[in-house]
């Protein structure tokens, strides 16, 4: 077992916990995050994907151990309060979430394109969701919502 001292969704806190532990696991299991979801398992789906120092990783692929120090947001961490956040209200309003085990990877996904690029081309979005797989909606209404996040003033800066 290792101590990790990690911040989650602005919180610092530690975890005692196996050094190979994946990152979901210790989230959804120690920390009660069940937001990111386990598809694959395999770092193929991107269900399962948070941020890390500003990165979106695939967190079934992240061994605790490498998350000592970091800032993870996951989709617990995007919503303000009981509010939603723009970009989640918009997969919404265009019904870019259906089952929901792709959307909050997607959401996170769509947080981390706007961030790089405010007003994307839509080949930039399916560029930037192309790790982000979806068996539901055959994706047009995801690009649709991501498009329409793009022109709504987001209520804060985004992280
Ligand atoms: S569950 Fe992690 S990429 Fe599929
Ligand atoms: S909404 Fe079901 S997998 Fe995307």
């Amino acid at each position: 077992m290792t101590t990790i001292a990690l911040t989650v969704n602005g919180q610092p806190t530690t975890v005692t916990a196996p050094p190979m532990k994946r990152l979901l696991d210790v989230l959804r299991e120690d920390l009660h995050l069940t937001g990111a979801k386990e598809g694959c398992g395999e770092g193929e789906c991107g269900s399962c994907s948070v941020l890390m120092n500003g990165e979106l990783v695939n967190s079934c692929l992240v061994p605790i151990l490498q998350a000592e120090g970091a800032q993870i947001t996951t989709i617990e961490g995007v919503a303000n309060q009981e509010k939603l956040h723009p970009i989640q209200q918009c997969f919404l309003e265009h019904g870019g979430a259906q089952c929901g085990i792709c959307t909050p990877g997607m959401i996170l996904a769509t947080h981390h394109l706007l961030d790089k690029y405010p007003q994307p081309t839509l080949a930039q979005i399916k560029e930037g969701l192309a790790g982000n797989l979806c068996r539901c909606t055959g994706y047009m209404r995801i690009f649709e919502a991501v498009q329409q996040a793009a022109n709504v003033e987001p209520p804060e800066p985004r992280t």
